[in-house]
C-alpha cells in the first residue's frame, strides 16, 4: 500500500476512520440496489441528492467519461455507469474501494475504482467530461483537489458538487452553547437515528469562502441551489412533507438561501 506512505495526518486520520466506517457498514453488499432516482418518474425537486441526478440527467450521460471523487461506497458510480456514462472512481479508504467494487459487480457493471487522494490524482490530464463530488470537498484540501480537478477535465469538462455547507453567520448559531450542548445532543438520534454520526474528526462544512473561490473555477454556471435549511440541522430528511415546506420556503426566499441553507448544489462548466 505505497500511498499511506505519502499520505498527510489528516489522510491518514480519514482513513483510519473509514475502516471502521466500513466494516460497520458491510452490510450494504446484501442490500439491493435502488437506482429510482434516475428511472422515469416524478422527481422529488425537494431533495438535494435528487435535484443533483436532475441537473446531472440533462447532461446526455451515455457514453461521456466520468470521474466520482471520495466515491465511499460507489452509488454515485454505480448511478451513473447505470444510465450509460463510463465511470472511473476513487477513494482513499482501500475499505471503502473494496465494497464499490463488489457493489459493482454484484450489478454486473464496469466501473474501475482505485484508492487515491483527491488532492493528487492519477489520470491523465484533459481526459473527463464530467467530474462529480458529492460530500467530500468538506474532507479535503479544496485548493489542491481543485487544481487536479481542472487538469483532469476535458476543455468545456462539467464540475457538479453537492457538499454540506453553513454560512459563518448560521454557524454561529449551530455552535452557541445552548444548541451545541443542549439541543444538538437531544436531536442528533432523530435525525441521524444513531448516536454517534457520521462526522471525521477533519471533515469541516463548505463556508460561504469555500462556495466563492470553488466558484471561481465554474466559467459558466448552470446550477446553483441551497437546500435543508431545518431539514438535516433539527428535522430528519426522512420527514417530506417538512422538507417540500423547507426547500419551497428557501426558493421563496432565494436571496436569503445562502445565509439559510445547510447544502450547497452547483454545476456548471470549468474554466481552463
Ligand atoms: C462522506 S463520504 C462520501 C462518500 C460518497 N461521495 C457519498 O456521497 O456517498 C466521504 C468520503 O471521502 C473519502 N475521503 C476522505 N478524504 C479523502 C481524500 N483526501 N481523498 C479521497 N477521498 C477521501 C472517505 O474515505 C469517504 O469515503
Amino acid at each position: 500500500m505505497q500511498l499511506n506512505e505519502v499520505l498527510t495526518d489528516r489522510q491518514q486520520r480519514e482513513l483510519e476512520y473509514h475502516k471502521d466506517h466500513a466494516a460497520a457498514n458491510e452490510a450494504v453488499l446484501h442490500e439491493d440496489f435502488s437506482y429510482d432516482v434516475v428511472e422515469p418518474g416524478p422527481r422529488r425537486w425537494w431533495n438535494q441528492y435528487w435535484a443533483m441526478y436532475t441537473y446531472l440527467l440533462e447532461k446526455d450521460l451515455a457514453g461521456k467519461k466520468v470521474l466520482i471523487i471520495g466515491a465511499g461506497f460507489g452509488e454515485d458510480a454505480l448511478v451513473l455507469a447505470k444510465v450509460g456514462a463510463e465511470v472511473k472512481a476513487f477513494d482513499l479508504s482501500p475499505d471503502s474501494v473494496s465494497i464499490a467494487q463488489k457493489r459493482a459487480e454484484k450489478e454486473s457493471l464496469d466501473i474501475e475504482f482505485r484508492q487515491m487522494a483527491a488532492e493528487k490524482l492519477d489520470y491523465d490530464s484533459d481526459y473527463f467530461d464530467i467530474v462529480v463530488a458529492r460530500d467530500i470537498l468538506h474532507h479535503v484540501e479544496i485548493e489542491e483537489t481543485m487544481s487536479e480537478v481542472r487538469r483532469v477535465l476535458k476543455k468545456g469538462g462539467i464540475l457538479c458538487f453537492n457538499e454540506i455547507y453553513s454560512h459563518s453567520i448560521t454557524d454561529r448559531i449551530r455552535y452557541s452553547k445552548i444548541v451545541d450542548k443542549w439541543l444538538y445532543p437531544k436531536m442528533t438520534r432523530f435525525i441521524y437515528q444513531q448516536d454517534k454520526p457520521y462526522i471525521t474528526e477533519d471533515e469541516e462544512k463548505l463556508s460561504e469562502k469555500d462556495v466563492n473561490s470553488l466558484l471561481e473555477s465554474i466559467e459558466i454556471l448552470e446550477c446553483r441551489k441551497y437546500f435543508n435549511c431545518v431539514v438535516t440541522r433539527i428535522i430528519p430528511e426522512r420527514l417530506v412533507l417538512i422538507s417540500k415546506l423547507d426547500q419551497a420556503l428557501l426558493r421563496v426566499l432565494s436571496v436569503f438561501a445562502p445565509l439559510l441553507g445547510s447544502r450547497v448544489l452547483v454545476g456548471g462548466v470549468v474554466g481552463k
